[in-house]
């Protein structure tokens, strides 16, 4: 089975108690289950990770390179400044796809207007909610 692996950046370990009103009443223990179950449908091994550790996150991401396992990527507040995980993004082999589950160019604060991500990303899906991760493994399950 093709493996991905979808990696979820900072705060958003909190999700269903984390500003609801933006990001949905689902859990991150919810949104796992749920991606391993849709990427069981597209024939996708799916592994799903979150940290609040910045390093931990390149960390995946350089494996990712290694390994050229293509990544789901919400790297949250990370995706608007970090130019390490830009590099890290630059290295990958395999499709990235980037999903917020907000769409950020909509949003009031200019700093998420801008993302690290985009220029390495295969596609970007924002503002579905979490059906977006849903998305992103169809696109990569082709
Ligand atoms: C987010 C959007 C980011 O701007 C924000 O910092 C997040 C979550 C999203 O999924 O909508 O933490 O990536």
């Amino acid at each position: 089975m093709k493996r991905v692996l979808v990696l979820n950046g900072p705060n958003l370990g909190r999700l269903g108690r984390r500003q609801p009103e933006i990001y949905g009443s689902t859990t991150h223990d919810e949104l796992a289950q749920a991606c391993r179950d849709w990427g069981n449908r597209l024939g996708l091994e799916v592994d799903v990770r979150q940290t609040n550790h910045e390093g931990e996150l390149l960390d995946w991401l350089n494996a990712a390179a290694d390994e050229e396992t293509p990544v789901v990527l919400n790297a949250a507040a990370w995706t608007h400044y970090s130019w390490a995980l830009y590099d890290a993004c630059a290295q990958l082999v395999a499709p990235l796809v980037e999903v917020h589950i907000s769409d950020p160019t909509q949003r009031p604060e200019e700093f998420r207007h801008h993302s690290v991500v985009t220029p390495h990303a295969a596609t970007v899906i924002a503002g579905h909610g979490i059906e977006g991760y849903r998305m992103a493994l169809e696109h990569l399950a082709g």
